[in-house]
């Protein structure tokens, strides 16, 4: 189901957001090589709760009848798309990318849910995974500018496409971006591909959206792991996700995920 944000719903997710990027930044701050990842999952926990917000991922998908998301953050390394469990036993080495991705609720009790990701490189990367990184971040940059009462997800759909098609990459399918707000994940689905079977929605005033490209250097096709949540591109090729929560405005729209 498509909801809509009031004014002072969005102002509340503001807040929420600008305490969810500034504890991003912490986490980014602290990666480098040889640092464990339960580390940065720890920071990120420990912002949001010192903050007054939840996690959002924590425990998710109880109700699916699996056991629920287990950390804060989705720590997704090298091959790993999304959803890489961030207290497994990890070390991050030299030369690796992270997709660091985080969710709140704000206020902790009763709030409303923010979302956003960025992809990193670990000490010094390869000037293709740079590129990859680069790419990847501008095709977030270039959708959120379409964003305004009127354009349809299947404009953000190709933008994205287009742009990170163009450079050679492709679009991982088997996930999309989403409504967020009353929810983690709310309608629509956001793609990251134009395909015409999909139904296509106009936006409006008072949407929330999170646009999150994610792209692979090889092909598209993904797995899920043994763990049941972290995946993989199945050639195990180099993948990038970024994020940001988007409200529709009268005029426009406004990222409210910044710090
Ligand atoms: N940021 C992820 C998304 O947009 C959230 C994953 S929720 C998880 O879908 F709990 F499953 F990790
Ligand atoms: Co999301």
């Amino acid at each position: 189901m498509i909801t809509y944000k009031t004014t002072d719903d969005i102002a509340l997710m503001k807040k929420g957001g600008s305490i969810l990027a500034a504890a991003l930044l912490a986490v980014q701050s602290a990666v480098k090589p040889g640092i464990g990842i339960h580390g940065l999952d720890r920071i990120a926990r420990e912002y949001i709760e010192s903050h007054g917000g939840a996690p959002a991922f924590l425990g998710y998908g109880t109700a699916r009848g699996v056991v629920g998301y287990p950390s804060t953050l989705c720590i997704s390394i090298n091959d790993e798309v999304v959803h890489g469990i961030g207290i497994r036993d990890i070390v991050l080495h030299e030369g690796d990318i992270v997709g660091l991705d985080i969710g709140t609720r704000y206020p902790a009790n009763d709030g409303l849910y923010t979302d956003m990701a960025v992809t990193v490189g670990v000490g010094k990367i390869s000037v293709d995974a740079q590129s990859l990184i680069d790419v990847t971040r501008v095709s977030l940059d270039r959708a959120i500018a379409l964003v305004r009462p009127g354009i349809s997800i299947h404009e953000i759909s190709k933008e994205v496409q287009g742009y990170c098609e163009g450079h050679g990459y492709s679009l991982i399918r088997d996930l999309t971006g989403h409504g967020v707000g009353f929810s983690v994940h709310e309608d629509p689905p956001v793609p990251n591909y134009f395909d015409e079977r999909m139904p296509d929605v106009i936006l409006k005033e008072g949407m929330v959206i999170c646009i999150e490209p994610m792209v692979a250097m090889g092909d598209w096709h993904v797995f899920t792991d043994t763990d049941e949540w972290t995946v993989r591109t199945a050639d195990h090729s180099l993948a990038a996700h970024f994020e940001h929560t988007i409200a529709v405005t009268a005029g426009g729209h406004e990222i409210l995920t910044l710090a």
